[in-house]
């Protein structure tokens, strides 16, 4: 176990859903520190270059236009093992398939608009959060 960084994304179905403050409240009963957070409209770009990794699947061009629908509380969370447990605090990605008690099962719509995300290893942290977030904005604390 070490500690670690990773990128979450409270996404647009979840801020125009008004449960931004549950959400937080489920990080911090966590102990998870909040390094850095921002309200960020994703335009269509960023939203592809984000996800360019999913560029060849069926989904994307529609999982980009979704980004693009409204603002996102954008969020680089640091914790012993964080990448694993803000997963875990997620949930399964299709919100059908999500554990009891999860942020996808109480608040996600859909697979696709389904509330948060999170990285999901320490390479893909080092690259999600460097595409948000400048060295200025994560100043050491
Ligand atoms: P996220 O964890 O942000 O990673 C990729 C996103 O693609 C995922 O959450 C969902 O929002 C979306 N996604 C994954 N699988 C599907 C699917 N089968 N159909 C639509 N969207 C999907």
């Amino acid at each position: 176990m070490s500690v670690q960084r990773t990128l979450a994304i409270v996404k647009p179905d979840a801020v125009a859903k008004r449960v931004v403050g549950r959400i937080l409240t489920r990080i911090e009963e966590e102990s998870f520190t909040i390094l850095a957070a921002k309200l960020v409209h994703m335009s269509l770009a960023e939203a592809r270059g984000f996800y360019y990794v999913h560029r060849e699947r069926p989904f994307y061009e529609s999982l980009c236009s979704f980004m693009t629908e409204g603002p996102c509380l954008l969020m680089v969370l640091e914790g012993e093992n964080v990448i694993q447990r803000w997963r875990d605090l997620m949930g399964a990605t299709d919100p059908a398939k999500a554990a009891a008690g999860t942020i996808r099962k109480e608040f996600a719509s859909s697979i696709e608009a389904n509330a948060v995300h999170g990285s999901d290893s320490l390479e893909s942290a080092a690259i999600e959060i460097p595409y948000f977030f400048s060295s200025l904005e994560l100043y050491p604390r």
